[in-house]
């Protein structure tokens, strides 16, 4: 029995000390400390020995279990400080490494622009609104005074999702003036910027997606004074002091009278360039006083209250006020091209 537990010392000593992690050391444990262990096992022979010999066995088997506990305690602190030293290793910062500057990004050109729009409508205290882009044509159209027929309406150039051209792709932000008018306490005052759709081949100055800004002003009293008034202040905040526009008549549904607001080149001052194209100007927006069936549409007193409206594309706005010359640049978000601004 003496040689049977050396053995054991031997060999699980050995094992101990060969054991890679805590759960190899755990394993050990069992295999020779636990219940069903090797060690156990010896000492339940114990019995068929002689009464001399029984302290001095025990005594030995005491030493084999004390010195086995000892070393698995001991190869376990090894293995944790092992552990330890390997994590503070992979994990060590070297303070004198130059640090990387995080690339900042910035503002769209476009949303920029869309910004200053903002900043100066609510200045004069206008509200912001925001309205779906998938639009019932009763908004984009019927209510908008463009009845049943009108060339806008037609497929070519709309995107509809049903067959009896009900539910569409907004082509304009004009709806949202329905839907102010529907919702809101009178006076009203809003600009509504979004994107829109049309069936428009993709070339330096068209897309089937742009933007646009919306405004409309409601109230007693208002007239076309005041629609040229506030529009050659927000050009004036936009492209600097001394801004020149006109006003040219034209027709919109929706407006009457309706005009178009250009700006005078500011590359070349009305002489003609490339910018312009050789016109001198610069359509920026469609503006008109408010047709008084749009109005009563919308359960507005028409001779008690009048408004005017405008929509202006807001690529064209930022295309000018930042000097860009190919619409593809705003949406291709090349950051060769956004890093510029
Ligand atoms: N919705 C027009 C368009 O897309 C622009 C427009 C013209 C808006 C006159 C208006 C307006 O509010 O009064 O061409």
């Amino acid at each position: 029995m003496k040689e049977q537990l050396a053995e054991i010392r031997t060999q699980a000593l050995a094992a101990v000390e060969a054991a890679g992690d805590s759960a190899a050391l755990d394993a050990l444990r069992v295999k020779y400390l636990g219940k069903k262990g090797e060690l156990t096992a010896v000492l339940k022979q114990m019995g068929r020995l002689s009464p001399e010999e029984r302290p001095v066995i025990g005594q030995l088997a005491n030493e084999v279990r004390a010195s086995l506990e000892q070393a698995i305690q001991q190869q376990s602190e090894k293995l944790e400080r092992a552990a330890l030293e390997a994590r503070l290793k992979l994990e060590a910062v070297d303070v004198t490494i130059p640090g990387k500057a995080p690339v900042l990004g910035h503002k769209h050109p476009m949303y920029e622009a869309l910004d200053e729009i903002k900043d100066i409508f609510v200045g004069m205290g206008f509200t912001v609104l925001d309205g779906p882009e998938i639009e019932l044509a009763e908004y984009n159209f019927d209510k908008l005074n463009a009845e049943e027929g009108h060339p806008s309406r037609d497929w070519s150039d709309t995107f509809y999702f049903d067959t009896d051209s009900r539910v569409m792709l907004r082509s304009q932000t004009s709806p949202m003036q329905v839907r102010a008018m529907e919702t809101m306490d009178l006076p009203i005052r809003i600009i509504a910027p979004g994107r829109v759709y049309r069936k428009d081949e993709v070339d330096a100055t068209h897309s089937p997606m742009f933007h646009q800004v919306e405004g409309m002003v409601i109230d007693k009293g208002v007239t076309m004074a005041d629609l040229k008034g506030t529009l050659n202040l927000v050009m004036e905040k936009l492209y600097g002091k001394g801004t020149v526009t006109r006003f040219r008549p034209h027709h919109f549904p929706f407006t009457e009278p309706s005009c178009e607001m250009d700006i005078q080149c500011h590359k070349c001052h009305g002489k003609g360039c490339p910018t312009c194209k050789g016109e001198g100007w610069i359509e920026v927006l469609g503006a008109g006083m408010i047709h008084p069936h749009v109005l009563e549409m919308a359960g507005i007193d028409p001779d008690v209250y009048s408004g005017w409206a405008f929509g202006m594309g807001l690529e064209r706005m930022a295309m000018g006020r930042f000097k860009i010359s190919d619409l593809r640049l705003i949406f291709e978000n090349d950051v060769r091209f956004l890093e510029q601004f």
